[in-house]
């Protein structure tokens, strides 16, 4: 058994990747299982946490104890985002939120021919820094995969976007694995959780998030 590190607490979590329409059959999206995600949610609620967890299309079954939200877009995950964020104590997004959305997307499959096909895109918001920006934001721990140059990108990702935590891991060693290895940076400095289960890298993430939202909340 877990320990109730999170009891009475709400964690509100997004995961797994968005789908950006071109048409009635195509789209863009992010390579992502949603599998450490829903890993951190059902951790979550081990510890004691109420869990929401705001979910990109996944093949994944609901974690035990999580209320899921079902969005496509970043766009509509920031709208189901902003529905909830008021009651989190904590925020933490692990979603491979799209960085782009097709601006005019056609109701009707595009018919192919010969010529060239040219989309325009336009940026999508940012939700994590989305919440940050905010007036008294949860407690929020970001994601960073990184093909290479890890923990220089990591840092600096975690700079910009005024996190506490930030965990980080390399693409060729984490998507759609079964297990994972990540490295915890906060303000004091990095942690190695060593490569295992997501599930266990899952329980030792929300038991360092524990230990920083307490000691926030005392400070
Ligand atoms: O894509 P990027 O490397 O900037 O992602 C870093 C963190 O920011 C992740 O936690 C991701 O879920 C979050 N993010 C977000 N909205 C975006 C892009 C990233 O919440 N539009």
């Amino acid at each position: 058994l877990q320990p109730k590190l999170l009891l009475g607490r709400m964690v509100l979590i997004t995961a797994g990747p968005t789908f950006e329409r071109i048409d009635a059959v195509r789209g863009i999206t992010n390579t992502s299982s949603g599998k450490m995600g829903y890993a951190i949610a059902r951790a979550a609620y081990e510890a004691g946490a109420e869990v929401i967890l705001v979910s990109g299309e996944t093949a994944l079954p609901t974690p035990v104890g999580s209320r899921r939200i079902n969005v496509q877009s970043a766009q509509q995950m920031l709208n189901a985002v902003d529905n909830e964020i008021a009651t989190a104590d904590i925020f933490i997004g692990v979603a491979a939120v799209s960085d782009y959305y097709v601006l005019n997307p056609s109701e009707q499959k595009i018919k192919k021919d010969a010529h060239i096909l040219t989309l325009e895109l336009g940026p999508n918001p940012d939700i994590l820094a989305n919440i940050t920006a905010k007036p008294n934001p949860p407690f929020c721990v970001g994601f960073a995969a990184e093909s290479e140059n890890l923990l220089e990108y990591a840092e600096a990702k975690r700079k910009r976007k005024k996190l506490p935590l930030l965990a980080a891991n390399l693409v060729q060693q984490a998507m759609g694995r079964e297990d994972n290895e990540l490295i915890l940076l906060d303000d004091s400095g990095e942690t190695r959780l060593t490569r295992a289960p997501k599930l266990d890298i899952a329980r030792k993430l929300i038991a360092h998030i524990a230990r920083l939202y307490d000691a926030e909340q005392t400070a």
